[in-house]
């Protein structure tokens, strides 16, 4: 380290070891917010330790809810369907599942809240949740072209039945939770298939969500109850690792409670086509989730082309999968990624501009890279733009690089993985 948030990656000769992930974030979050509205104390193990997660339990508390934290465990007192108005802006931080996901139970509570969040936040669309949210009855403020801060004024929705433009799960997840507090049944239908973990805790918490190819339903009124869970290790943050591994022909990693739902799993099943040895062990439900032990062992490297629906169910795995895509044989495309423009940063180009720094031949196009392979890259100076998922991906291309790279803006991990470079410095061998 040569600053607070700039951080220097040596090349390594090889990763290996074994290792278990802090709770995925995706389900953190809605086990969070769905504990909150329930009846019950809920008690989580292993939540996830990112900031993102901590910018929910903190909208929580300011909505009345009561919680406490013992390191990883998070015990939630539910206030069954009805929160406290806030006293002042519910801060989001750099969540856009916060904002995204809470809107959709806000927007069922009768009083007048606003959320707000960091400058990256502000600057994310927000017209997804506030057309269908509208429709469903709440009045929703938001400063110009839909962006936050929102202002949103709820009470009794009405159900819809909503085909979303944008595959969003964050989307889906925050109108099944609307629907919670509609009359009536709400229907929810994706152009494709996106994670279902907002379904799948739905279940958990007693609620019947019905789904019929890209469509779920949900009927309002139902109550929920607390539970006891424990959230498997997040597959998004364990992407790094894999990839890592993908990197170093012999290499060989162990990563055991991770999560593998098939709405999330996908990245397995592009390493295996790019060559990489994948085996998965001690496969289990939990909630509804698949948990399950997965073995990797790196091996000649092979390219992808990632289009489609590959590119949603991947959309939080392609920043890692472009960074490593020069070493591979045969290069890496990437279309159809218009989302990845409007993520936590413009991700497309800041994989072109951080590639190209350093020395990779990168086509950067509107909704996509082509990268092509057969590519030595060399230390250099990297960006992360604020972003927790460029800075983790090029620590990671760093590995193979001829010397040593600066990232710099490195704190960025701490939003969904604040052990993130300690880990990874364990696992590089020198
Ligand atoms: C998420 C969905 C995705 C993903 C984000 C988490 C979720 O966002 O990129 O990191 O938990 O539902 P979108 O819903 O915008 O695709």
């Amino acid at each position: 380290m040569t600053g607070a948030s700039t951080l220097v990656v040596r090349p390594a000769k090889n990763v290996a070891g074994a290792l278990r992930l802090p709770g995925d974030k995706s389900i953190s979050h809605r086990y969070a917010m769905l504990g909150a509205i329930a009846d019950g104390t809920t008690r989580l193990e292993n939540f996830s330790t990112g900031a993102d997660c901590a910018s929910t339990l903190r909208c929580l508390r300011a909505l009345g809810v009561e919680w406490e934290r013992s390191e990883n465990t998070v015990v939630i007192h539910g206030r069954g369907g009805t929160l406290q108005a806030p006293k002042n802006p519910l801060d989001c931080g750099n969540s856009g599942s916060t904002m995204r996901m809470l809107s959709g139970i806000l927007a069922g509570q009768k009083f007048t809240s606003e959320l707000t969040g960091d400058e990256s936040l502000t600057r994310r669309p927000m017209a997804r949740i506030i057309s269908p949210l509208e429709l469903m009855g709440a009045r929703i403020v938001a400063a110009a072209a839909g962006r936050p801060p929102l202002r949103i004024s709820g009470g009794q929705l009405k159900s819809i039945d909503y085909k979303m433009p944008v595959a969003s799960a964050q989307v889906k997840s925050a109108l099944l939770f609307a629907g919670l507090f509609a009359e009536g049944e709400t229907g929810v239908q994706e152009p494709v298939r996106t994670r279902d973990h907002g379904e799948l805790a739905l279940r958990a918490f007693g609620a019947q969500v019905s789904q019929h190819g890209l469509e779920a339903r949900i009927a309002g009124g139902q109550e929920l109850h607390a539970i006891e869970a424990t959230v498997p290790g997040d597959l998004s943050s364990a992407a790094f690792f894999l990839c890592a591994a993908a990197l170093f022909p012999g290499s060989q990693i162990v990563i055991s409670d991770l999560l593998m739902n098939p709405t999330r799993a996908r990245l397995l099943d592009i390493l295996i086509t790019m060559g990489v040895g994948i085996s998965v062990t001690q496969l289990e439900e939990r909630h509804g989730e698949l948990v399950g032990t997965v073995h990797v062992e790196g091996r000649d490297l092979k390219g992808a082309l990632i289009a489609g629906a590959d590119t949603a169910a991947l959309i939080d795995e392609i920043p890692v999968l472009a960074a490593i895509a020069p070493y591979t044989s045969d290069g890496v495309e990437v279309r159809d990624a218009r989302e990845l423009r409007v993520k936590e940063s413009d991700r497309i180009a800041a994989i072109a501009t951080n590639l190209q720094k350093m020395g990779a031949k990168v086509e950067e196009r509107e909704d996509g890279l082509k990268i092509p392979g057969g590519q030595q890259l060399h230390g250099a100076e990297i960006d992360s733009q604020g972003d927790h998922r460029i800075a983790m991906a090029f620590a990671v291309a760093a590995l193979r690089a001829e010397g040593e790279t600066t990232i710099r803006g490195a704190d960025a991990a701490v939003i969904s993985y604040p052990g993130f470079f300690q880990a990874l410095e364990t696992l590089a061998q020198r």
